[in-house]
């Protein structure tokens, strides 16, 4: 049985904002009851338009925010329950990859010190040690060691992102959570770098949560794939199953949406009405019963809740019935 390293129970992130000042503060459910558990050498992918709440999941899950409510175990150990020290323990298993590797990255600071920093503080290495780890990272994430002394301006975009692959990798994770790791890069090196993370995987058999809205990033380099709308899961299955015949309305809207990906395949192509919902006021029932075609005074009035399906979990209430 493989190893779960990561498991969110029913993880909610509320927000209060302000209206102005004589308005009450309103509440933005941002994550609104999200489970999944992420297994050993796997990667999960997260998916769903813009606001769905996926870096609001990525800032809880690397520990940088506090849920609301709900529960998350970082490798065995659930992170409520944890002391000071044990979540210090707990961040370095978790490392993160972010969309903008000159954001994440200090501009002022040579490659090497920003590798090696991460190690000194937690390993008792000497100089000498903590120069021949980097030169091996720095070579595992194809960047040439002898440009260790070099400041982050002076790499292209991909090979920042690379910088940034090798400092989130060189404390070893169990986790790297990637939020849109390639969407700021040229097409003709996202898939250098997405074969750089599975080449990574494959070696040190890491897991990932790697965000992104691109179906077609996806579709290269998830295990699993989990469909978010408006703070919720509508669709969890296995890649293979999500691509061949996705289920939930909006899943399918969202590959259809998606270009490079066959559309012969699609069996029934699904108009989607309207915009996306504002998340301060979420429809009632199914959050995408206003933009969905097989709606009904059902989904208007009842949130239907995630079910198993054929192997997958979908929140639709009328699965069973609508066309395929
Ligand atoms: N600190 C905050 N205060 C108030 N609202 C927030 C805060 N952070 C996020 N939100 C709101 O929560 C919702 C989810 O935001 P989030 O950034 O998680 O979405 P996302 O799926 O990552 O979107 P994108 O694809 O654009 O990155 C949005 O409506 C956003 O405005
Ligand atoms: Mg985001």
């Amino acid at each position: 049985m493989m190893d779960t390293v990561l498991q969110a129970m029913d993880l909610k992130r509320y927000f209060q904002v302000q209206r102005g000042l004589f308005r009450p503060a309103a509440e933005v459910k941002a994550l609104n009851g999200v489970s999944f558990s992420l297994q050993q050498g796997r990667t999960l992918a997260v998916v769903g338009e813009s606001g769905c709440g996926k870096s609001t999941l990525a800032r809880q899950l690397t520990l940088i925010d506090t849920p609301t409510s709900g529960t998350l175990i970082v490798d065995g150990q659930n992170v409520a329950q944890a002391s000071a020290s044990q979540r210090k323990a707990m961040r370095n298993k978790v490392q993160m990859v972010f969309q903008n590797p000159y954001g994440s990255l200090n501009p002022r600071s040579k490659i090497s010190r920003q590798l090696s920093d991460p190690l000194q503080r937690n390993f008792a290495l000497t100089a000498k040690e903590c120069e021949e780890r980097v030169r091996t990272m720095m070579t595992k994430v194809g960047l040439r060691p002898e440009h260790a002394d070099r400041y982050p301006h002076m790499f292209s975009g991909g090979q920042r992102q690379r910088i940034a692959i090798a400092r989130a990798m060189i404390l070893n994770p169990k986790i790297v959570i990637a939020d849109e790791p390639t969407s700021a890069l040229d097409v003709s090196i996202q898939a250098q770098v997405l074969n750089l993370f599975m080449d990574l995987q494959q070696e040190f058999s890491t897991s990932y949560v790697f965000i992104s809205h691109n179906l077609s990033v996806v579709e290269h380099v998830a295990h699993d794939v989990m469909v978010m709308y408006l703070g919720r899961v509508v669709e969890m299955s296995r890649k293979e199953d999500l691509y061949q015949r996705p289920l939930h309305p909006y899943t399918r809207v969202l590959l259809s949406a998606t270009p490079s990906i066959n559309p012969a395949e699609r069996r029934i192509k699904i108009e989607v009405k309207g915009e996306l919902p504002s998340p301060l006021h979420p429809p009632s029932g199914c959050a995408f019963h206003k933009r969905c075609p097989f709606a009904t005074e059902l989904c208007r009035q009842q949130e239907p809740q995630l079910r198993p399906i054929d192997g997958s979990q979908v929140a639709c209430h009328h699965i069973e019935t609508i066309p395929l």
